[in-house]
């Protein structure tokens, strides 16, 4: 990208223009955890004091003596505080009258059902706690996990959070060699798997593939396999143990292990959308605060919600807002083994009304997905218990946030867009539902305490427009490296602005001093000069009734420098051809302006997505440029990239 020829002083130009209010009803407004500006002056006044006091929301052995030291980029927060994660997720509600109420209500793709209340996730992760420690697992040994999205995944985290073991966990959905390569860099000692899990009406043979990894990570020595179904697998003698056979002789018992507040909790890799994949550090009591503050105000947390996010726990959002959050606050939650189109459209929909589900969170990958299968899918069911929708993964486009709001949440329902990374931890630019009024497209503003901001390339504030997010003041979720790289850690994150966390996120500031994210700076355009965001082009031909989803990347253009390719998927029912190319690019003119017209449109059935969903551009910009395909190992299918690389050629070839 020719950074000298930006035409003004803003780092990326910002075109559409969203002019739409939402706000929260009055009773909702009336019932919000909070619902006036006391958090935000809180912090404004003291940022420290400020998380000191989400802090005193959690159990500690041993108070803090310093809330943050800060030599950047290193945080340490709450330092000499001592707490644990699994007694503050279970022992504390056990004992605070919630034995009896259901933390997680379970459904298996094919239909099975499991409730499991505070007192049976307390009794499993004590037990299986001591079943790591008779295997050997110690304070600060790494426990690796490839599973499906049963409780058992839950149950094992909690037990290495009880023992102050450090988890890593790999998504259920990755290859063998992914598992290979992440249980090495961390040098795990045991993997968790389990024979199997369902997915589309197909299985995961999981400990057949995690077999196949097994062979090169010369660390592990032990195994444990839950059984999820009947899947054929080989057990090695010796290494590989049955889940229920070691919890059948386990102690009821494990005293939990009193934790520095700087001590690990996990690792978690995160590859996005390029490169080599990096071991994001967390830490515990940061951590513990940040998600435990958010899942209670941003998704206005009462004892009687039926909370429901339907990411995996192999992601960051499914350790933060199912297992640490949620439980942490003592909640009642959802977790769904399958996927939302199975056996039909409307799973998750079956689901909400179930089971009452009161607070939805999902990502608009899966909402584009929703539109394209039309409305009559959520009309089917009644799904007036929902009384909060949230988003997460990927800047939502108006047009599907309105969707969403009108078809899921009835008109109703707050939306929060909730911007965050693996990094982060925890929520960070964000609505709190009761105070802050909803723009479609925009997240809104920072999380009280979060000091986010936008700069120009040259660490210059911007005032309304275009630049990069950036973090100014450490926040007690931070990442503390990444695991074995902290050259790595520095060169990311540290070193594009002195001491000042660099996202690698486009964002703009509106009059109204609000963000919208503009989706990762290594995908801006540059088109004649003017840098664009692909988001922006991306929302204005979802905003056509025609389009389901679509993807825009800059390829090489002799004058322009730039030329934008949109890579559309149309909703049910509509045709691909020349007519309606041609009006998609004027539809773009008309939101946008001419500088924005795409080039060329390619019609596609699918997008190349990584397994979490997010669009992988760099592989789209490669088949628009006809270059050899880069690196495809994070991609949900590959054969989608393949498919669309053959269409490409035969259309643009000639
Ligand atoms: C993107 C997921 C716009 C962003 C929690 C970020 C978003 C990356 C949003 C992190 C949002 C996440 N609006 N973009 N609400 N939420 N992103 O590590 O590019 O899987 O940097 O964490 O997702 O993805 P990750």
């Amino acid at each position: 990208m020719n950074e000298t020829t930006v035409l003004d002083s803003a780092t990326i130009q910002s075109l559409l223009e969203e002019e739409r209010w939402f706000e929260a009803s009055k009773t909702f407004r009336e019932k919000a955890n909070t619902n006036n500006s006391s958090l935000y002056d809180m912090a404004a006044h003291n940022r420290e004091e400020f998380w000191a006091t989400m802090a005193e929301g959690l159990d500690w052995y041993e108070k803090w003596r310093t809330v943050l030291e800060w030599n950047p980029p290193y945080a340490k927060w709450f330092v000499g505080g001592k707490l644990n994660a699994s007694y503050n997720c279970l022992d504390r509600h056990v004992k605070n009258g919630m034995r009896n109420k259901a933390a997680i209500i379970w459904e298996g793709e094919p239909g099975d059902q499991r409730t499991l209340t505070y007192w049976d996730m307390y009794r499993e992760v004590n037990k299986f706690a001591n079943c790591l420690k008779r295997l050997g697992v110690q304070k600060g040994d790494r426990v690796a996990f490839y599973m499906p999205m049963i409780p058992e995944l839950a149950i094992g985290m909690l037990a290495c959070a009880r023992l102050g073991a450090v988890h890593s966990v790999v998504f259920g959905g990755f290859s063998p060699e992914a598992l290979r390569d992440r249980i090495n860099d961390a040098q795990a000692t045991v993997l968790v798997t389990a024979d199997g899990g369902y997915r589309r009406g197909n299985l995961l043979p999981l400990k057949h593939d995690a077999d196949l990894a097994l062979r090169e990570t010369p660390s592990i020595e032990h195994v444990i396999i839950v059984k999820r179904g009947d899947f054929p697998l080989h057990v090695k003698e010796g290494r590989d143990h049955w889940y229920h056979r070691l919890m059948q002789e386990a102690d009821a018992y494990c005293e939990p292990e009193p934790m520095e507040a700087e001590d690990m909790l996990y690792i978690l890799y995160t590859s996005g959308t390029t490169g080599k994949p990096k071991g994001i550090v967390h830490t515990t009591g940061g951590y513990l605060t940040g998600v435990y503050a958010t899942t209670k105000y941003v998704f206005d947390l009462k004892p009687e919600d039926v909370f429901w996010c339907t990411a995996d726990i192999g992601w960051v959002t499914g350790h933060s807002y199912i297992v640490y959050g949620p439980m942490a606050n003592g909640a009642t939650q959802i977790m769904y083994e399958g996927s939302p189109d199975w056996p039909d459209r409307d799973r998750f929909w079956e689901l909400v009304e179930k089971y009452g589900v009161t607070i939805f969170y999902t990502a608009p990958t899966a909402i584009r997905a929703f539109m394209k299968w039309g409305d009559e899918w959520p009309a089917k069911h009644d799904l007036h218990t929902l009384r909060l929708l949230g988003s997460v993964g990927e800047p939502i486009n108006p047009e599907a946030w309105t969707w969403y709001h009108e078809y899921i949440g009835g008109n109703r329902c707050p939306i929060v867009d909730t911007w965050w990374q693996t990094e982060t931890g925890s929520i960070m630019i964000t609505p709190l539902p009761g105070v802050t009024r909803l723009k479609p497209g925009s997240a809104t503003i920072p999380f009280p305490g979060v000091d986010a901001d936008i700069f120009s390339e040259d660490g210059t504030r911007v005032d309304t427009g275009g630049g990069y997010l950036v973090v100014k003041s450490p926040w007690p979720s931070m990442l503390r490296g990444i695991y074995g790289d902290p050259e790595r850690f520095k060169q990311q994150y540290w070193s594009k602005y002195e001491g000042i966390y660099f996202t690698g996120d486009g964002a703009k500031r509106d009059e109204n001093d609000y963000f919208w994210l503009l989706g990762r700076v290594d995908d801006v355009m540059n088109v004649s000069g003017h840098r664009i965001s692909t988001m922006e082009v991306e929302s204005a031909l979802v905003d056509h009734e025609s389009t389901a989803e679509s993807a825009v990347v800059g390829i090489h253009h002799d004058v322009k420098g730039q030329a934008i390719a949109a890579f559309v998927t149309l909703k049910e029912g509509y045709e691909a051809d020349g007519k309606l190319e041609k009006k998609l690019k004027d539809h773009v003119v008309q939101k946008i302006g001419v500088i924005a017209r795409p080039e060329k449109i390619i019609f596609s059935a699918d997008l190349p997505k990584t397994r979490s969903g997010k669009i992988m551009r760099r592989l789209l910009r490669d088949i628009a440029e006809g270059k050899a395909l880069g690196d495809t190992t994070t991609l949900a299918d590959a054969s989608v990239v393949e498919k669309l690389k053959r269409t490409y050629e035969e259309e643009y070839s000639a």
